[in-house]
């Protein structure tokens, strides 16, 4: 009989480390990741598992590795988690000011928090079409509510989500009609120490920087208490509904 499996994309994040690690110690899921970066699962907790290491998110790559899962006969994937997400990196820095704006870094956020979660969600709805119920989670963030936009700032990164929004949106639409069993879940896991935050963490108010295990644990409860409803949900990581 075919094994429930937990499929974590962008695995090498520092949330998704932490997801991965419940999925193994804590839920009865099998778990498959997805990463560049396969050194955190060489431990042995991970020994079961199985990891497919591409080098890019080229479609290519994507397609290769959802090739190497339908492999798995065994395995039924129930959840997904999209993790990718830059908001700094050498060449990339969020902007202050419109006069910041640049072509070259707003295309690589672009293609990190839109271009490749979309790709994979193109790429995986064939193969998890069907019976069972599926949830796909793809990490957004709160400031890409464009209805809560108050403050402004960081436009190539609140674009990109805001455009993860709109397209999850839309696949939502389209899946009520042809894939009812899946259901996408855009998912503001609040401030959480990673790389991803370390610079912009001292004005975080106390109590207010999240561990990726605490925002594991709570998003495992806010997937397994999300109804299939042919609709995408914005969801924050106390499960809220936050506004598009
Ligand atoms: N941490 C926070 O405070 C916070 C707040 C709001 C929203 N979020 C969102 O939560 C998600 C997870 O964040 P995190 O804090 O766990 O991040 P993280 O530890 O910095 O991990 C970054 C992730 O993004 C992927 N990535 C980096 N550059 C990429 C690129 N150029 N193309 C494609 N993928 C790329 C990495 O993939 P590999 O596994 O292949 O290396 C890794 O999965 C992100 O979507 C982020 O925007 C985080």
């Amino acid at each position: 009989m075919a094994t429930p499996t937990t499929l974590i994309i962008g695995a090498n994040s520092e949330i998704a480390k932490a997801l991965a690690l419940q999925t193994v110690q804590e839920n009865n899921n099998a778990l498959i990741v997805i990463t560049r970066d396969a050194s955190f699962y060489h431990q042995p907790l991970f020994h079961n598992s199985k990891v497919i290491t591409l080098a890019d998110y080229q479609e290519q790559s994507i397609v290769e590795a959802i090739e190497l899962l339908k492999a798995s006969t065994e395995t039924l994937v129930t959840n997904v988690f999209i993790c990718h997400g830059l908001l700094h990196n050498k060449h990339v820095t969020p902007e202050k000011r419109l006069q910041a704006f640049d072509v070259d870094s707003f295309t690589e956020v672009i293609n990190a928090n839109t271009v490749t979660p979309m790709l994979w969600l193109k790429n995986l709805v064939p193969y998890l079409s069907g019976k069972q119920v599926c949830k796909i989670v793809t990490f957004s963030a709160r400031v890409g509510s464009i209805s809560d936009n108050k403050i402004g700032g960081w436009y190539s990164y609140r674009a990109s989500k805001a455009a993860t929004n709109m397209l999850l949106k839309s696949a939502a639409i389209e899946l009520s009609r042809t894939a009812k069993n899946i259901k996408l879940i855009s998912f503001h896991p609040g401030t959480t120490d990673s790389p991803l935050s370390k610079p912009f963490q001292k004005n975080v108010p106390e109590g207010k920087l999240f561990t990726s295990e605490f925002v594991a644990s709570q998003l495992f409860n806010i997937v397994a208490n999300t109804d299939l409803d042919g609709e995408a949900s914005f969801l924050d990581w106390k499960g809220e509904s936050i506004p598009w």
